[in-house]
């Protein structure tokens, strides 16, 4: 996603790695099964598809179509674009805002949607839950004032589903009105809801808990994994985590928390502020504030997922050929050939200590080292086995990371952050320059 202080990454590739010729390495490979309807009992199947199908071998093809009509309507986040594994979607946009609505923290946002197999079965899906930072300037005006001043960010509010209270009595803006409300769902005795997370905030690290619920962690970003159970989760700016929580606690009302966790340079007015409600079926109170508290067992530390918790239900296994590594001095890397592994190293030399998510454009990638402080080529080791398998992962504040992907999806994989520019990125500057006297909405190069 995107950050707002500049940062010093050096980055080195090579095309260094392979998968051995059978691919796959399962201790069980169960045959497809086409006569599994997907029901509450048996979410592994999906049609044709099911958990086991490998799905960067297997293109699922309906056949089917589907062009969403979307009413934002001022709604945040919109509304959900449903799909069906291996349904066309195609989306138009039709923007009639004054100002520049499409770029990333201010834009319109809502949950995609696509049905398909788990790796835990439940009763209801309740499709996503977006978490994120709420500012009441624009990022344009917070990514000004941060780089002309170098002043560090102070968010105003956080938002649970789109949704908060905040305490407007002393505005003097009459675009502010009342104390606004807060998130609610409702929860059946006995049933097992399943919630994608969604990293919806512009830079803060998010520690999700629901008060009393501990919950099965089924899915990072599009990717099955191996099922564990936990009590809480951090969740950071375009990560996706699906979870199951069983409402098998007494009938009552509880606190759902988001909670801003001190992981980045970027400060919350409300951080202990940020919550929702679950309130059972059937509970006498139905408007009173839940009266619970939060479990001393979740931790009060910012630490991402560890990628010893993620590995893939689909296992996949990568070998070292023994080529070299290379460094590039400018962070740019033209990727030749197809169909090969490369794997890149970043390192966060900022001294700012502020964790980055890392985010390749049309693909996910393989997590294969991820720590504080330096890497050391040759020394570090990296985790080969079934590793984890996302589009965003967190590059830990003056740690590195290590990731691999196969370049079989061609066009632009952008690793996003920001980067310190060079002689290198001429080409790409030189377009920039000549666009931008010409566009629609004026913006600088903030990447936001
Ligand atoms: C396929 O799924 C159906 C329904 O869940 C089940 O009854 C049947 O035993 C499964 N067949 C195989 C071969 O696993
Ligand atoms: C997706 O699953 C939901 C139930 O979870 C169902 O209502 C819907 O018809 C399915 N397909 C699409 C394209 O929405
Ligand atoms: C959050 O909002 C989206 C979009 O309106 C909706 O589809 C989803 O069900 C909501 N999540 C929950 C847990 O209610
Ligand atoms: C939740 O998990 C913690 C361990 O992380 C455990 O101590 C606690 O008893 C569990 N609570 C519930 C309600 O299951």
């Amino acid at each position: 996603m995107k950050v707002f202080l500049p940062t010093v990454f050096y980055l080195c590739m090579a095309a260094g790695l392979s998968v051995p010729s059978e691919k796959i390495q399962r201790e069980e490979i169960l045959p497809l099964n086409t006569t599994c309807e997907n029901s509450a009992t048996s979410r592994s199947c999906c049609g044709e598809q099911s958990i086991d199908t490998d799905h960067y071998d297997v293109i699922p093809d309906t056949g089917v179509t589907m062009e969403p009509i979307l009413d934002f309507d001022g709604t945040e986040p919109g509304p959900t674009i449903m799909a069906d594994c291996g349904d066309y979607v195609i989306v138009h946009v039709t923007n009639e805002l004054p100002d520049n609505g499409v770029q990333v923290i201010d834009g319109l946002s809502g949950p995609m949607n696509i049905n398909r197999s788990a790796t835990v079965d439940y009763d209801e899906h309740l499709v996503a839950l977006f978490l994120s930072d709420w500012s009441h300037e624009t990022a344009f005006e917070l990514w000004d004032c941060s780089e002309k001043f170098g002043a560090f960010l102070l968010i105003a509010n956080g938002l649970i589903n789109g949704t908060n209270t905040y305490d407007c009595t002393a505005s003097i803006d009459a675009a502010y009105l009342g104390t606004g409300k807060r998130f609610e769902m409702t929860f059946i005795s006995g049933k097992k809801y399943r919630i994608r997370l969604v990293g919806a905030q512009a830079d803060s690290f998010l520690r999700f808990a629901i008060d009393n619920h501990n919950f099965t962690v089924m899915a990072n970003d599009f990717v099955s994994i191996i099922p564990y159970f936990t009590d809480s989760i951090v969740v950071g700016g375009g990560q996706r985590y699906d979870i199951i929580v069983e409402a098998n606690q007494d009938v009552s009302n509880y606190w759902i928390r988001s909670i801003v966790k001190g992981c980045n340079v970027i400060f919350n007015a409300n951080a202990n502020n940020i919550r929702g409600v679950v309130r059972y079926e059937g509970v006498a109170d139905t408007t009173s504030h839940p009266q619970t508290a939060i479990s001393a067992n979740v931790p009060d530390s910012c630490r991402y997922v560890p990628l010893a918790f993620l590995p893939p239900h689909r296992s996949k296994t990568l070998i070292e050929d023994g080529k070299s590594v290379f460094s590039e001095a400018y962070n740019l890397k033209e990727a030749t050939a197809v169909n090969e592994w490369v794997y890149v190293v970043i390192q966060d030399l900022s001294a700012l200590n502020a964790n980055h998510l890392m985010d390749v454009h049309g693909r996910d990638y393989y997590v294969l080292a991820q720590g504080a402080g330096l890497l050391l080529l040759g020394i570090t080791k990296l985790n080969l086995v079934n590793p984890p398998r996302r589009d965003m992962a967190t590059l830990p504040g003056n740690g590195f990371m290590v990731m691999a992907f196969y370049t079989d999806n061609l066009g632009e994989s952008e690793i996003e952050s920001i980067i310190v520019t060079s002689g290198v990125l001429d080409k790409s500057c030189t377009a920039w320059n000549s666009y931008t006297p010409n566009e629609r909405y004026v913006h600088d190069d903030s990447e936001i």
